[in-house]
């Protein structure tokens, strides 16, 4: 009964969409906030271009059993990540196990229950793991079986292989035709038309209390902050220790510890941790350069959603450079569509044809723009010459840039040792990019070089840090704190200690196998039979990028021949030497090691190693136990279904 529920709250989607007078709404599934971008994009594209009356929608916010009530006058939009393993988002995990039911009831009864429903589909999936856009294909069939009418493809972006955007956009045009027609849309000469308004505060100062000067909430504002700690609300973390595991010619690689005993987190071994960054202060410079924005980054700003049912990215009032520091993913690529979009505020007309092109032409965009890793300011600059671009109204921005994401981290430490201290273990993103001067650094691990240079008073920054502004002057991203929360994941040890585990962990992969490895050791030291651990690393050389190397002697002392440490050195010899392929050499103790079922751990690059970790054993299984291939890829699919076989894997 949604009678009582006051106007605006109302969990019925065609009550929502009448009172907002709307005729398409969006509903997003999204984990880290690309999903729910994605959904503002075809929004604001379905509006501009088509005039249709659109609303983006949290899927978590509503009821499904009355989607049978939308009359076919309107359509509604499913934006789906698949997340993990081929599971739906958190805010997703209702809507697909109602839409997915057998035995699903809509209100009305119809036969067949949607035959009014017109909907479009778009998944985000990574063809590394298994189950590729499980999510979108999954809801597709539901909805189908159930007589819903698609417009247009059910469109896959996939991350895996980097071409999210582009299938994006490729998906779209055809989509939007095709609905065009169905709705008997004109389509029209798109004009911007702000969805934020932005007034600039003269009564506010950037020192008056009220003005959010980076905090993510009203109770980080007050200094109030407290739990639950999650992806709204940060935990404000003093640093406990940090110091690079390595730093050879152009890579570090760092180790932090993070104190969270002040807060009521808490996390077990082989759980992730959020670390919240901050923009590089070069590049917030940059941005607010070419807008002509410099003299004005400190004035004070409140920003408003024209519209009932869009919403502000971050609390105002605010500061132009807070919102650019701390809220706006600008360092990443822009996109094409982007471009595309700001050709119209082009201070000459060599710059807006040169904009248009890079919006049209994917290979010249893909040439000039992906492979050079170039973010929105880069771009504005090279094709203006140096230009300002202050016609552009920032509100494009807000609407045109991603929300600046925490970065996840596979905890390195273990939580029986030390639970109320998370370590962390990562390598800083630099590269040297075909056209441009200066490296391509990666947002999030510089901020962690930063941070650890700050806490620890090196003399002299490394030369791949980047100037960060982590000093505000209420909050405290002072450099010896680091905002974070933590996520709960299913990577973890067997609940008996005495099980054999494998664990395949190269590079940074190893940070997980850390966290179980300290586990044992110190269920070790309180007495616990512990069972055999094998330790798959590698690393480029011995010499240079060799993680833990103590702590794994430590282990040796103290686990004996339980433990043993398997090292693939893949550029001291002649050939590269891979983790898979010690794990061939060791074929006959793996395999009986996996019929006393053994837990095998695989933690890392998704894209390449995980996979061929895979297949090798699968080979191995075959040939140990004198079975075709095809068995043996299916003893590795139920270990996977079991839990025996656990990955924790990124791309
Ligand atoms: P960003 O600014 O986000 O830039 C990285 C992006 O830039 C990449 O996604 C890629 O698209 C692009 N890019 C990278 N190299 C190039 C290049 N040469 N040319 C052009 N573009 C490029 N990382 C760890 O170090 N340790 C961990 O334990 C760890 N655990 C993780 C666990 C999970 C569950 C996940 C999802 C990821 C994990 N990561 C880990 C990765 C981590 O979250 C970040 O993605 C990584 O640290 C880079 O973040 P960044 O902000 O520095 O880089
Ligand atoms: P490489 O860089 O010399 O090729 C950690 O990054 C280690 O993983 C490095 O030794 C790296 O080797 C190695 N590595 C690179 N590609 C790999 C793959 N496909 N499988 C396993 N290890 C890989």
């Amino acid at each position: 009964n949604t009678s009582s529920i006051p106007a605006g709250k109302t969990r019925n989607i065609l009550h929502k969409m009448e009172e907002q007078g709307k005729n398409c709404i969006i509903f997003y599934g999204s984990q880290t906030g690309t999903a729910e971008d994605y959904a503002s994009r075809l929004a604001k594209e379905g509006k501009s271009r088509f005039g249709l009356e659109t609303m983006v929608a949290d899927l978590e916010e509503y009821d499904f059993d009355n989607l049978d009530t939308i009359p076919n006058d309107k359509v509604v939009f499913f934006v789906l990540a698949t997340y993990g393993e081929g599971e739906p988002t958190d805010n997703a995990v209702d809507f697909y196990g109602f839409i997915t039911n057998e035995d699903v009831n809509f209100t009305q009864g119809n036969e067949p229950p949607l035959g009014n429903l017109n909907y479009v589909a778009f998944g985000l999936g990574n063809n590394t793991y298994e189950h590729y856009n499980s999510m979108v294909r999954n809801v597709d069939k539901a909805l189908q079986k159930l007589g819903a009418h698609r417009i247009g493809d059910a469109g896959e972006g996939d991350d895996g292989a980097g071409t999210m955007e582009e299938d994006f956009l490729a998906w779209k045009e055809p989509m939007w035709t095709a609905l065009a027609e169905k709705m008997g849309l004109e389509e029209r000469e798109a004009v911007y038309d702000p969805v934020f308004s932005i007034v600039e505060r003269e009564d506010l100062t950037k020192e008056s209390p009220e003005v959010y000067l980076g905090e993510p909430n009203k109770m980080h504002l007050d200094g109030t902050a407290k739990g639950p700690f999650n992806a709204h609300n940060p935990y404000i973390a003093p640093i406990a220790q940090s110091y690079e595991l390595f730093s050879a010619k152009d890579r570090n690689c760092i180790h932090m510890d993070i104190d969270i005993s002040a807060s009521n987190l808490n996390y077990q071994t082989g759980d992730h941790i959020a670390i919240w960054p901050t923009n590089p202060g070069d590049e917030v410079d940059r941005f607010m350069n070419v807008l002509g924005l410099s003299d004005k980054r400190h004035t004070v700003v409140s920003v408003k959603a024209l519209e009932a049912t869009a919403k502000v990215p971050f609390p105002t009032p605010t500061t132009y450079d807070a919102i650019v520091r701390y809220h706006m993913e600008i360092c990443a690529p822009v996109s094409r569509q982007f471009l595309a979009q700001l050709a119209a505020f082009a201070p000459d007309a060599e710059s807006k044809a040169e904009m248009t092109k890079l919006g049209a032409e994917k290979d010249y965009f893909h040439e000039k723009i992906s492979v050079n890793h170039l973010n929105v300011a880069r771009v504005l600059d090279i094709v203006g010459k140096g230009q300002k671009w202050s016609n552009i109204p920032f509100s494009a921005f807000i609407e045109g840039i991603n929300k600046l994401q925490p970065r996840y981290y596979s905890i390195s430490s273990s939580s029986l040792e030390q639970p109320k201290k998370i370590s962390i273990t990562a390598v800083v993103e630099s590269a040297q990019l075909p056209g441009r001067d200066d490296p391509f650094r990666g947002v999030a691990t510089n901020y962690l070089l930063a941070l650890k240079q700050k806490q620890n008073g090196d003399p002299e920054p490394s030369p791949f840090g980047l100037t960060y502004e982590i000093t505000g002057p209420r909050n405290k991203y002072d450099g010896i704190h680091v905002p974070v929360h933590v996520r709960h994941s299913n990577f973890k040890l067997p609940s008996d200690p005495t099980k054999p585990i494998i664990c395949i962990g190269p590079g940074t992969g190893v940070a997980p196998m850390r966290g179980f490895i300290r586990e044992r050791l110190q269920q070790a030291k309180n007495g616990v039979k512990v069972g055999k651990t094998l330790l798959f690393f590698g690393c480029r050389n011995s010499t240079e990028d060799f993680m833990y190397k103590d702590e794994w002697e430590e282990a040796k002392q103290v686990l004996g021949d339980n433990f043993e440490l398997i090292t693939a050195f893949s550029r001291e010899g002649p050939k590269k030497v891979y983790v898979q392929h010690r794990l061939k050499e060791r074929a006959v103790e793996i395999n009986q090691l996996l019929e006393q079922k053994a837990y095998f751990y695989v933690c890392g690059d998704a894209a390449h190693m995980a996979r061929e970790v895979n297949t090798v054993l699968g080979h191995i299984i075959s040939e140990q136990r004198g079975i075709p291939e095809a068995k043996a890829e299916e003893i590795v699919k139920s270990m996977r279904s079991t839990n025996q076989y656990q990955e924790d894997v990124w791309s």
